[in-house]
């Protein structure tokens, strides 16, 4: 059977990339035979040319010179690679303008930028696929509009990154402090450059805005995600909750009925979920169709080869025409129209943990029950240890039933002004994920 050439041009020679050409370089023949498509490097563009990297590429490929790329009539596919939100978006933009469909990882720039890129893309009667911004090497994205296309879906869960998955599982499993665990991420090759987009929440919310617009069908801006990292969690809070029944993970959380509810945020999980056993850099993500029921999708989020094999797998579909037919079918509603459907933090209702460090001594509950209780909220849980008396302060860890956020937030002001609580509480939301059960 006759083979069709593809010439790419890939721009970024760090971890993905270097994965990328690995991939293409060593596995062109039985990529050939699966799917009748050769895949050739052209070029590979980096400003720095001189680092070494994790694979060899043949003479001659690698250059600093981004023109030999635009200038080649012959590379029909550019992977944008480079990564953040300034250079990158220049580049996808001449690439487009030159002809070439793009595949690029690039979370942050579509999450910013994508109606520009996409309306780009349009003009120039090409595609833009990327799969491998969102949860590596999990094909969330050709799950969600093909597999499940026929689905109104209603909410999505997500572990989306893989650097908080394994700081998260290993202040959990291994009593790492925060920093120690962060250090092991980076040193696997898992976090951002800046490991601030990680730890902040703020990579997590890219790919929420990508996975929502999607899943919802409508226009995405940052501002409609609410975002908190994890960067303030301390252990302690991690064990408590541990024994109250809970196991934390910052979640992307995207749910629709009449409004719509976006957010990023460090999240207690009751142990028997699915997604309590999803560990180190492993994403998850459980989708909920109107049709399907529960789906759950789960594999490596981060690092070189899974994110090279989302990026080689976006190639070939474009290649063989596929991304092209999806990209035309890509129907979002405008922001204006997306905009009032958007629903604020205030009004969320959810169940939350309040750790509060207190005196040891005589009527501290009575005053924090009735500052609960004028909010009209309803204790689940209550955990303390035995004290050491009323020189020391011990902590005192509260659930709640299910309570609007406003009422929380009015409370934890409150709480402030007892001279028996000491410093902010500890709040943290209980997240009741529901399950498919036979
Ligand atoms: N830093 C990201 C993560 C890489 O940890 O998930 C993949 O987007």
């Amino acid at each position: 059977m006759s083979e069709q050439i593809v010439k790419i041009g890939l721009v970024g020679f760090g971890t993905v990339g270097s994965g990328v050409a690995k991939l293409i370089l060593e596995d062109a023949d039985s990529i050939a035979a699966k799917t009748g498509v050769r895949l050739e490097l052209a070029c590979v563009v980096d400003t720095d040319t001189k680092s070494p990297r994790p694979v060899k590429l043949p003479d001659g490929l690698l250059t600093s010179d981004l023109n030999r790329l635009i200038k080649d009539d012959s590379i029909k596919i550019g992977v944008e690679l480079v990564g953040g939100t300034g250079v990158a978006k220049q580049i996808q933009l001449q690439m487009l303008q030159a002809g070439k469909d793009v595949v690029t990882a690039n979370k942050a720039l579509l999450a910013h930028h994508g109606s520009e890129l996409y309306k780009a893309a349009r003009e120039n009667n090409r595609c833009i696929a990327f799969e491998a911004s969102c949860a590596g090497g999990i094909p969330i994205i050709s799950g969600l509009r093909t597999g499940l296309s026929a689905n109104n879906i209603t909410a999505m869960y997500g572990i989306v990154n893989g650097t908080c998955n394994y700081i998260l599982s290993n202040m959990t499993g291994k009593n790492e402090e925060f920093a120690e665990a962060l250090a092991q991420a980076q040193k696997k090759g898992y976090a951002e450059a800046d490991p601030i987009l990680d730890i902040s929440g703020k990579d997590s919310s890219h790919k929420l805005a990508i996975l929502a617009s999607i899943a919802f069908g409508c226009e995405i801006s940052l501002d409609d995600i609410y975002v908190e990292g994890i960067d303030g969690i301390s252990k302690d809070d991690i064990r408590y909750g541990g024994e109250m029944g809970y196991v934390l993970k910052l979640l992307a959380i995207g749910q629709k009925n009449n409004r719509i509810s976006l957010r990023v945020h460090p999240s207690f999980i009751p142990r028997e979920n699915l997604l309590a056993r999803v560990n180190g850099s492993f994403n998850a993500i459980s989708i909920f169709g109107s049709a399907v029921g529960q789906v759950m999708f789960y594999g490596r989020g981060a690092g070189m080869m899974p994110t090279a094999s989302a990026v080689v797998a976006d190639i070939i579909d474009v290649a063989l025409g596929n991304s092209a037919t999806s990209f035309r079918q890509l129907r979002l509603k405008p922001r204006n129209e997306t905009a009032p459907l958007i629903d604020k933090i205030s009004n969320l209702v959810s169940r939350f943990y309040i750790r509060m460090m207190v005196r040891d001594q005589a009527g501290v509950f009575a005053q924090i029950g009735k500052i609960l209780a004028h909010e009209e909220i309803s204790i689940s849980g209550i955990l303390q240890h035995e004290g050491r008396g009323p020189a020391n302060s011990i902590p005192i860890v509260v659930t709640t039933h299910p309570t609007q956020q406003s009422r929380v937030t009015a409370a934890l002001k409150d709480l402030q002004f007892l001279d028996t609580v000491c410093g902010k509480a500890v709040c943290i939301r209980i997240v009741d994920i529901p399950e498919d059960k036979d």
